[in-house]
């Protein structure tokens, strides 16, 4: 059996991964030697924001590389990984689906992109202009990369601006989805989780009044006002934002893919553009949208038999960083 602090070191470093709204759901048991179960909390899925579990899955997937990762970094090598996502469901006593297994034997060095791990963030504001360089490196890779389309021009990158502030304020119409959104933002830092999870001011980029004018307005009913008097979609529209960025790039994988392979390659491509210098924010409901999904496979001639994952604002930050908040690692095992 690892040792207490080297579980806590693993876990704390592969919960670093991106997770939907910062809900963390992976949690991981160490039972013996040879094997690690890796499971979700059902209690932290979004049955409004992703009523399929899909990115629950997707999370727990980012989660299993973020652990395979981790265990390189400390010398262990993983020999094997079964997926269990389809085979399970929540387990209606403990509240959990089992996702994966990870099976070890052996020795291993650190994996390449383990150097990014602590470098990657969601950046969640205006971009930098970048160095002609960097934009090259990143068309470069992306032209490499099946699974990754790169929109670069200033017409494409507004049509996805526009599809990002169309969608999202179809979103945000749905009360449930708008509850379940605030309800996992820490828009004061009094909130008890402000630290733990979730979406704080910091990984918001922003201050106590915006906080608090952002719950007024998405917390109450106030928001049904402000849209019928057609100003909603501006307050929460990122058209600057968006238009900043250096690209726009779209991640999509084969529709067959179980949503932890998905998760896993999910975290590689981010910590690839990572590698490059470039920080991302992700704009996940232009693909969840079916309508926008379907608007930009066609223009982009992404693959009839892939399905667009997600869709990432990319630039560049220079050095700053939002502080963003992660379990303490006693609550990650199980
Ligand atoms: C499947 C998935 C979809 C995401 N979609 C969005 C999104 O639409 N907008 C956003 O701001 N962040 C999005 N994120 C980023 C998460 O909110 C972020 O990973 C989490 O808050 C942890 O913060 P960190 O990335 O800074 O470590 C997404 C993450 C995942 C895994």
């Amino acid at each position: 059996m690892l040792a207490k602090e080297l579980i806590q070191r693993i876990v704390s470093e592969a919960n670093l991964a991106p997770s939907t709204h910062n809900t963390q759901p992976a949690r991981w048991s160490f039972n013996d030697d040879s094997s690690i179960l890796i499971s979700a909390d059902c209690s932290r899925f979004l049955p409004a924001g992703d009523p399929t579990n899909r990115d629950a899955g997707l999370s727990c997937g980012a989660a299993l590389e973020g652990t395979i990762m981790a265990l390189a970094e400390v010398g262990i090598k993983t020999s094997s990984v079964d997926d269990l996502w389809a085979r399970n469901d929540c387990d209606a006593i403990k509240g959990h689906r089992l996702a994966a297994q990870i099976n070890i034997k052996g020795e291993a060095s650190a994996l390449p992109l383990n150097t990014e791990i602590s470098k990657r963030f969601t950046w969640r504001s205006k971009f930098l202009p970048c160095e002609n360089t960097m934009t090259q490196a990143l068309d470069k890779w992306a032209s490499e990369k099946p699974d990754v389309t790169l929109a670069t021009s200033t017409t494409d990158i507004d049509f996805l601006s526009q599809k990002n502030d169309m969608s999202s304020i179809h979103f945000m119409r749905d009360d449930a989805f708008r509850t379940e959104l605030v309800d996992w933002m820490r828009l004061s830092t009094s909130h008890d989780n402000y630290a733990e999870d979730g979406l704080n001011l910091e990984a918001l980029q922003m201050g106590a009044l915006e906080g608090f004018g952002a719950k007024l307005v998405l917390g109450t009913s106030l928001f049904c006002v402000l849209d019928k008097l057609d100003v909603a979609k501006a307050l929460i529209g990122e058209e600057a934002q968006t238009k900043s960025s250096s690209a726009i790039a779209l991640f999509h994988r084969t529709q067959t893919e179980s949503p932890i392979d998905t998760g896993r390659a999910f975290y590689r491509f981010w910590l690839e553009m990572t590698k490059l210098g470039f920080s991302a924010w992700p704009m996940a409901v232009v693909a969840d949208n079916q309508e926008s999904a379907a608007e930009c496979m066609e223009r982009f001639s992404i693959p009839k038999d892939h399905r667009l994952v997600n869709v990432l604002r990319v630039g560049n930050v220079g050095a700053k960083r939002p502080k963003t908040a992660r379990l303490n690692a006693g609550r990650l095992v199980v």
